[in-house]
């Protein structure tokens, strides 16, 4: 797929902008805007979004000054309207630009589309010079003839009879679910023991190719991969109509459901489990991988008091759904995501867990974000654009060296954060032993 923006008008005629594949780019005056726009005053620093997840190219204003025009149609922008001219009820002015229920954000964009910013006209060209849909679950014939109604039922309530259509193992009970998948407890029915399948929701669009690619080489790489501190993953396949990764069971809780029921950890145990985690992590990082996806609900202390990391980019690797654009759903992940996610998304490094792991940290022992998500703000432009509040102005008593550890982690450039789990983790054993 190939996706050109040209601006044809204004301050910035000439700029071209192209991709092929999956990306997400941010447009904007700012210098971290991979689509520089600079010379236009009309233009807010980062004013848009673009991503294409093929087959499909999304955009989504950024709570821009003066927002941006697909077609002519206005898409987000802080200048309220004037009521007179909708016959509205005129909006109070801390909503201004920010009710998502009067003011569209997001739009998917075509060939041919004409986007304006400022006075800037961008001609999009869109080619997909693959089939488009490589495959989805919605289409795949090997699905015992159930339809999308039917799997989506199987994976949200756990109907044990259909999903034994899994070979080899026995549903026990749902573990609990999350934005990709559900995850339940199930005994192997040839090997003996416990073992935690994630089902991918079938409404995924799942890329065959690319599940395809990645059982034949990154599987190897995974399933060989055994440390105290990762969930040993044994195997990711595709049987009647749904898509799962089998992997060892935890028997415990995640750190979310720990700080939702009993409030944020103390400063000290909170330094010990992320010790441990940053053990896994150097593992993974001394191997190559970036976890990508670090934050509370995927870090397990078992009951008998293991640290152990799971979902290690397994699922977002073979799945659409690093999708940023659908912010709703990923809610949850935000406050963890280091702003280059957004806007150097293919050039994230081991400094990207590090900032994960620091804001775990951060929020383990305070239960707040390293930033604060004023209502109606969008979330990714606080992300990349408000400064990070020092975690001992949080209210919570904490030894400066370990704020230090903590608020180095979370630097917002990543070269001011620590370059790999192995160094925070030196840092922080000392800045805890210092006490
Ligand atoms: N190997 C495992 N053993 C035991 N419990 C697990 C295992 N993997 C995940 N879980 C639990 O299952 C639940 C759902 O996990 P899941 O990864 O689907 O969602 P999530 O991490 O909350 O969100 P996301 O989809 O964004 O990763 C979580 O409570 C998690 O702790
Ligand atoms: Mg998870």
């Amino acid at each position: 797929m190939k996706v050109r923006l040209e601006v044809k008008k204004g301050a910035d005629k000439g700029k071209v902008f192209e991709f092929t594949g999956h990306d997400i780019f941010l447009f904007g005056r700012s210098e971290l805007a991979k689509c520089h726009l600079a010379n236009d005053n009309f233009v807010s620093r980062f004013h848009f979004l673009m991503e294409i997840n093929p087959p499909k190219v999304w955009l989504k204003d950024l709570g821009s000054k003066n927002g941006t025009f697909v077609n002519g149609v206005k898409y987000g922008g802080r200048i309220v309207p004037d009521p007179h001219d909708l016959g509205m009820k005129k909006l109070p002015p801390s909503d201004a630009g920010n009710n998502h229920n009067s003011i569209l954000f997001e739009t998917e964009i075509f060939n041919d589309d004409e986007i304006c910013v400022g006075d800037n006209s961008i001609y999009v060209t869109v080619r997909n010079n693959r089939k488009p849909y490589e495959r989805s679950l919605k289409s795949e014939s090997d699905s015992y003839g159930l339809d999308i109604e039917s799997l989506l039922n199987i994976v949200s309530t756990g109907k044990p009879d259909v999903i034994s259509a899994i070979p080899d193992y026995e549903i026990v009970r749902k573990i609990g679910e999350g934005g990709m998948g559900t995850v339940y407890l199930a005994r192997g029915l040839v090997s003996s023991g416990n073992v935690a399948i994630k089902i991918i929701k079938p409404e995924q669009e799942l890329n065959q190719k690319i599940v395809k690619r990645f059982r034949e080489r990154e599987m190897v790489i995974v399933k060989s991969l055994e440390h105290k501190n990762i969930t040993h993953c044994f195997d990711v396949d595709f049987r009647n109509g749904l898509y799962y990764i089998v992997m060892e069971y935890i028997n415990g809780n995640d750190i979310q459901q720990i700080i939702t029921r009993k409030g944020p950890f103390g400063v000290q145990e909170a330094c010990r489990i992320i010790v441990e985690t940053l053990e896994g992590l150097s593992y993974l990082h001394t191997h190559n991988i970036i976890h990508r996806d670090i934050k509370p609900s995927n870090i397990i202390i078992s009951k008998d008091n293991k640290v152990k990391i799971t979902d290690f980019g397994l699922a977002k690797d073979i799945t659409n759904t690093n999708s940023l654009t659908k912010s709703s759903e990923y809610a949850g992940t935000y406050p963890f995501m280091p702003p280059e996610q957004l806007y150097n998304f293919k050039h994230c490094n081991f400094s990207t867990d590090v900032f994960s792991v620091g804001a775990t940290l951060y929020y383990m022992c305070t239960k707040k974000y390293p930033h604060d998500y004023p209502k109606g703000k969008d979330v990714m432009l606080v992300n990349i654009q408000d400064p990070v509040i020092p975690v001992e102005n949080r209210g919570v008593k904490i030894k400066q060296e370990i704020a230090d550890v903590i608020n180095k982690a979370v630097s917002l450039k990543m070269n001011e954060r620590y370059q790999t789990a192995k160094e925070m983790q030196q840092a922080l054993i000392e800045a805890v032993s210092i006490i």
